[in-house]
């Protein structure tokens, strides 16, 4: 159905409306009872619920963009009585094609955001420009640690552009006191080369849940509970040990994509599993750090990489892509 809204929003832009007799057939066509428009909405009627939640508001959206197409043209003629019969009128308002949109990293970070949000999880954010130890001494990462490695660092003289959202959790929990649930999107670098697969820069979103009597139990089934929202029902996940200094037991998180198609061989190297995230439980010695006691509290933690959740929710295969601003990519995720 979104396809078919799109496929009328198309149609209505780019139909012109030079006189009287025309503006009558566009509103016969598509603003009338019978017309293309609400030929959707009692389509609408009888679709299941969830589809309707998410057709909803495009679906509006378009009448609301037809009925201004329509008032703009009948104006345009109205005002301009003579010159609505000229081929060519240079005087006429140049018309944009339909309205923004959100950036598809933008739409499923929202998306993110809301299905934590009824968890109980709210939102924090810190700064893009870091100093070495909310980046990665505060996060248990000695000053020769290989594990600095893992993550190659852009330095702006004595500071660092973040390289993880776990920069947030310091400042955070160096500024309350538990209970602390939060989620932490925000745009991060590395100093990697480009490619298809990996950007300079990229973003995530960090959870963090701090509490007394917070277990592994939790922070897998918090995972599951968003693996289900975002990836559809029965969608199955694995757990395998992994290792970050800032967590300990750490994991990495696999979804099971299969391997029906060359492109999910291609995705999964073959195993049909795709890591989407990192997590674990939050190194006592982390806590410390931030003067949590923890003997008391325990917590845990997880990070994702928000434009790879873009690439596999919409099959773009190419990272890069996400960020040329191209308005034939962009306008295929009007409405979102
Ligand atoms: N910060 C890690 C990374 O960028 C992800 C992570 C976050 C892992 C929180 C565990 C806990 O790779």
């Amino acid at each position: 159905m979104l396809d078919q809204i799109n496929q009328l929003r198309d149609t209505i832009t780019k139909t012109v409306i030079s006189n009287a007799a025309e503006l009558e057939v566009f509103r016969l066509d598509f603003l009338s009872k019978k017309g293309f428009v609400n030929v959707l909405f009692e389509a609408f009627r009888e679709i299941s619920p969830e589809i309707k939640k998410e057709v909803g508001k495009p679906l509006n959206l378009l009448k609301r963009e037809a009925e201004l197409f329509f008032e703009e043209a009948r104006e345009r003629i109205e005002t301009n009585q003579e010159s609505a019969f000229d081929a060519f009128d240079s005087s006429l308002p140049v018309y944009l094609n339909g309205v923004g949109s959100l950036h598809p990293i933008k739409a499923v970070e929202n998306r993110l955001v809301a299905i934590f949000n009824s968890l109980g999880f709210d939102i924090s954010e810190g700064p893009e420009i870091e100093d070495d130890w909310h980046n990665f001494g505060a996060l248990n990462f000695d000053d020769d640690h290989p594990a600095r490695d893992m993550q190659d660092t852009f330095f702006i003289s004595t500071d660092v552009l973040r390289t993880h959202t776990s920069s947030v959790q310091i400042r955070e929990m160096r500024k309350k006191q538990p209970p602390l649930r939060l989620i932490m999107p925000g745009r991060v670098y590395r100093n990697e080369a480009v490619s298809s697969r990996s950007n300079c820069f990229f973003h995530q979103l960090e959870g963090l849940y701090i509490d007394k009597g917070v277990t592994f139990a939790d922070l897998k089934q918090t995972l599951y509970y968003f693996v289900q929202q975002f990836f559809g029902d029965g969608t199955e996940v694995r757990f395998r040990s992994s290792y970050f200094p800032f967590t300990e037991p750490s994991a990495e998180m696999d979804i099971w994509v299969g391997t029906a198609t060359p492109e999910d061989v291609r995705l999964t190297k073959g195993t049909g599993w795709l890591e989407v995230l990192g997590c674990g439980m939050v190194h006592p010695n982390v806590l410390d750090n931030c003067d949590i006691d923890s003997t008391i509290y325990t917590g845990f933690a997880f990070g994702m990489g928000l434009d790879r959740m873009t690439m596999l929710k919409y099959g773009i295969s190419d990272i890069r892509d996400l960020f040329l601003n191209d308005t034939r990519l962009l306008s295929q995720f009007r409405g979102l």
